[in-house]
């Protein structure tokens, strides 16, 4: 799987937001270690707080299938889809991303197949929260 073929399955699953309140289309894809993708979208709530990030919905499809163990994640989005510039995933999501991946874990924020950034989660996440610092685990 290429980073172009990772961000074009984000964009497809952008196709899938369902956010009828920010208008904001938010699309990921999510690849394991052995080659499997993962995609996710956004998907709101009227209630707000129930309101759950493409990256989450991807990292939840994948873990609830006994998937644990990630390579990359590409993320798309914008204002009624028209993605304009790099999206960046939100402090929650990132946190998400510590519980199951480790410092090399990478980020791709994308706004075409051919432009793109990419990070890993040490850079995105310096100093994190994690199960090491929970000592019951
Ligand atoms: N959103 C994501 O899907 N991922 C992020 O990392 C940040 C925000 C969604 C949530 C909400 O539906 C919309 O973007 C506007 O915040």
């Amino acid at each position: 799987m290429t980073n172009n073929e990772l961000i074009a399955k984000a964009f497809e699953a952008m196709e899938y937001a369902y956010a009828p309140y920010s208008g904001y289309r938010v699309g990921a894809a999510l690849l394991t270690k052995d080659g499997k993708v993962y995609t996710g979208c956004n998907i709101e709530n009227a209630a707000f707080g129930p309101t759950n990030c493409a990256e989450r919905t991807a990292f939840f499809k994948a873990v609830s299938e006994g998937d644990a163990d990630f390579a990359t994640i590409c993320v798309v989005g914008g204002k009624d889809g028209n993605v304009g510039d790099y999206f960046y995933p939100c402090g929650v999501c990132r946190q998400v991303m510590a519980e199951f991946c480790d410092d090399s874990f990478e980020i791709i924020v994308a706004k075409s197949c051919d432009d793109y950034k990419v990070f890993t989660l040490d850079g995105i996440l310096p100093q994190r929260f994690s199960k090491s610092n929970v000592s019951e685990v």
